[in-house]
């Protein structure tokens, strides 16, 4: 296969996170997963930038920032900050990272708009909405909770049940509240914008079979498209946090529609720098036949944003006889330990959290090695993490170099052989050049990792087979030693070659001791001969156990002070207590009772006892589960229980009982009958958590 001559000029964006909250490691599935891409691609000799922004407009960041007691500028300036010190981090190679907040965006979204409605693509219909009238302001659907219609669960979604999983919409909930005042939500009219995104069906309907998109997007693509394609709400009421929408007084761009815009906001913000001499048009407007073909135009999304991207977005930038995507490349959605990332198991793991106490390449490379050009969820399994990358980059692929440098650099002054001991395992490497590219290139960077490690596994096979450290000791041996340590050195040159867009540090620790220049793809085709490498220094450490563990420790406490702080307005600690005071205990005498939040998987009556309920508690993945036997039959029904969190004393000695063993005691109090109350500590609180 015959490489492009002609460099090809590629412009790649990731979805941009939105500013009210910190990057976490589903993120940077994204994000690790571009930047290898756009890596890639400039290892490659092509141009690829990379741009993209803070997604800084919605009623969230509107009232987070009221909250904080901060305008939303404020807000959004210290979120980007944040934001790009982790991308940073994490070793994201982009060019520009911009806001959607930007002189930048308003103009592309006034404009954008301005030119669909002159096509007569945007409608204006008069629609019901759920209305706070304490806020004074229109609820998005997120801001109304309520009774779950299906299950009568309290405290639920306007949209969807986290105890039953049903869906429904937010009119059917019952007893309804806003989140933001708790008051009883009103329906109001209320004028609105629409993009008539049915003008653009035939033209969808072409492009979703273009190769464009992957073949399970695009199935569901001609599912929506076979549906019928309802007209796109893109206004949004005052008070609201984004553009005024031209020739309105109380009108804004609802946040969908200006975000995507930002990836042009963005590129243009790139184009204007000094120092760049870069021609917009070429990238984003057509050529006669309302095609482009100089440039190639990709998205990165997650699986939840498809909709948006291959629907409303192509559409809308067709709508402005802009150019359209040439891809959108959707990923799946991450798992921590084979489950859904959750704030309450603690595995909601922020990427600054993770980079206090963890180097960013090695998860770089997991994600890499389980990422795959399909929309299937991807597990990071904490313990498979550290074997697999203590395994493979320090046991096989830094392990050749250390087994072959020190004799190159004591025994020949550093200086490596002028040919291949083993032409033909070398010609193994330089063939598998194609097919590792080619999988880069698909995204199926797992397959890429794997045919990587694979060459490292028969370099390793090399140097096991030929013993340099023996041969070493024989004088007659010494130019064989050379040939086979400059073998394994050029293998092991070449199998950074193919982990470059991946591990950019540890290639550039190994251009260093390979001294010889930037690797490029091509650098696997002229093995080194003759020259010289500078003296070994370790270029990757072990991760060890303590250190994910003490990750996700510090973690689980973050999440933990961020929910009770959410938690404080309306958590009443009752402290009063009528009995008589018992005799004084020292402080080490009450120190030793371990009380612990915990939930309540299961309680249920106990045949025969007239007192007792059984309860099954939950004291977290690590401290596993306890039954007790608990005198609160009076005064609860055992459904009444289930689900909740409470208090136990969890180092009680376990106590043989009439109806089983009682491990544990669980904290009730009051006058007694019905009136017998279990702790009842809200969200906040996380089943193992000392009580304080
Ligand atoms: N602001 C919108 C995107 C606008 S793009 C014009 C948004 N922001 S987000 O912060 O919620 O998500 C940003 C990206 O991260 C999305 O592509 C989303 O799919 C991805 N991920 C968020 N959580 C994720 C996982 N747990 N796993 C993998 N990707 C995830 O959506
Ligand atoms: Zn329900």
């Amino acid at each position: 296969m015959n490489q492009a001559v002609k460099p090809r000029k590629i412009l790649i964006t990731s979805a941009l996170p939105y500013a009210n909250g910190p990057i976490h490691l589903g993120h940077m599935v994204e994000y690790i997963q571009t930047d290898i891409w756009a890596r890639f691609q400039r290892l490659r000799g092509n141009s690829c930038i990379f741009a993209w922004a803070d997604d800084a407009h919605g009623t969230p960041i509107m009232l987070r920032a009221q909250q904080e007691g901060i305008e939303p500028q404020e807000l959004i300036d210290k979120m980007k900050a944040e934001h790009q010190r982790d991308f940073d981090d994490f070793m994201i190679s982009y060019d520009n990272f911009h806001t959607t907040h930007s002189d930048e965006n308003k103009h592309f979204s006034e404009q954008i708009y301005l030119a669909a409605k002159a096509k007569g693509n945007i409608a204006t219909k008069t629609i019901k909405q759920a209305f706070d009238p304490e806020a004074n302001m229109f609820l998005p659907d997120r801001f109304i909770k309520g009774e779950c219609p299906n299950c009568g669960t309290p405290d639920q979604y306007g949209d969807n049940c986290e105890s039953c999983g049903a869906t429904y919409s937010t009119t059917e909930v019952k007893n309804p509240y806003s989140v933001i005042t708790g008051a009883t939500p009103i329906e109001k009219d209320s004028e609105h914008y629409f993009f008539k995104v049915s003008d653009y069906a035939d033209f969808l309907k072409t492009w979703v079979n273009s190769g464009s998109v992957q073949k399970e997007i695009a199935n569901k693509m001609n599912e929506w498209l076979e549906d019928g394609l309802n007209d796109w709400d893109i206004s949004r009421d005052a008070p609201y946090w984004g553009f005024k929408i031209p020739d309105t007084e109380d009108k804004y761009f609802y946040v969908w529609l200006d975000a995507p815009i930002g990836y042009i906001a963005s590129f243009k913000n790139y184009c204007e720098r000094p120092d760049i001499d870069i021609n917009f048009d070429d990238y984003w407007m057509t050529d006669e036949n309302g095609e482009n073909n100089k440039t190639e135009l990709y998205h990165f999304i997650g699986k939840d944003i498809a909709y948006f991207h291959t629907l409303f977005w192509p559409a809308v930038l067709k709508s402005a006889d802009m150019r359209v995507p040439t891809g959108v490349f959707c990923h799946g959605f991450l798992n921590v330990n084979g489950q859904k990332m959750s704030k309450s198991r603690g595995t909601f793991i922020q990427a600054r959290v993770f980079l206090d106490h963890l180097p960013a390449e090695p998860l770089r490379y997991y994600y890499a090695a389980k990422l795959s050009n399909t929309v299937d969820d991807i597990d990071l399994n904490l313990s498979d993490f550290q074997q697999r990358v203590n395994s493979d980059l320090v046991g096989k692929v830094v392990n050749i170099a250390s087994r072959c440098a020190g004799f190159i650099t004591k025994k020949f002054d550093g200086k490596l052989s002028s040919n291949l001991a083993d032409e033909a395992l070398y010609n193994k490497f330089i063939d598998a050049s194609d097919s590792i590219a080619e999988a880069y290139e698909s995204r199926r960077y797992s397959k890429a990792m794997r045919e990587t490690m694979a060459l490292a596994d028969l370099a390793n096979q090399y140097v096991d087979e030929k013993q340099p450290w023996v041969l070493a000791k024989d004088d007659s041996k010494q130019q064989e030693v050379q040939d086979i340590c400059s073998q394994g050195i050029n293998m092991f040159r070449a199998i950074i070659t193919f982990l470059k867009p991946v591990l950019p540090e540890l290639a550039v620790k190994s251009e260093a001791f390979l001294n010889a220049g930037e690797l490029h793809w091509n650098s696997v085709k002229e093995p080194l001969f003759d020259s010289e490498i500078i003296k070994f220094k370790p270029l990757m450490t072990r991760i060890e156990e303590d250190k994910v563990d003490g990750m996700l420790a510090a973690n689980k406490l973050l999440l933990a002070e961020a929910a009770a702080l959410q938690n404080n307005d309306h958590k009443e600690i009752e402290n009063e207590d009528k009995d008589p005071i018992a005799p004084t205990i020292e402080f080490d005498d009450f120190a030793k009772i371990d009380l612990r939040i915990v939930k309540i998987l299961n309680a249920e009556h106990v045949e025969g006892a007239d007192k007792l309920l059984q309860l099954t508690l939950d004291l977290g993945d690590l401290k596993g589960q306890r039954n007790v036997f608990a005198g609160i039959k009076s005064a609860y029904e055992p459904e009444e229980l289930i689900g909740k969190m409470t208090v136990m004393v969890a180092n009680l000695a376990p106590r043989k009982m009439r109806f089983g063993m009682s491990e544990g005691m669980v904290l009730a109090a009051g006058p007694g009958g019905k009136d017998i109350y279990v702790l009842n500590p809200d969200d906040g609180a996380i089943p193992g958590m000392r009580v304080k």
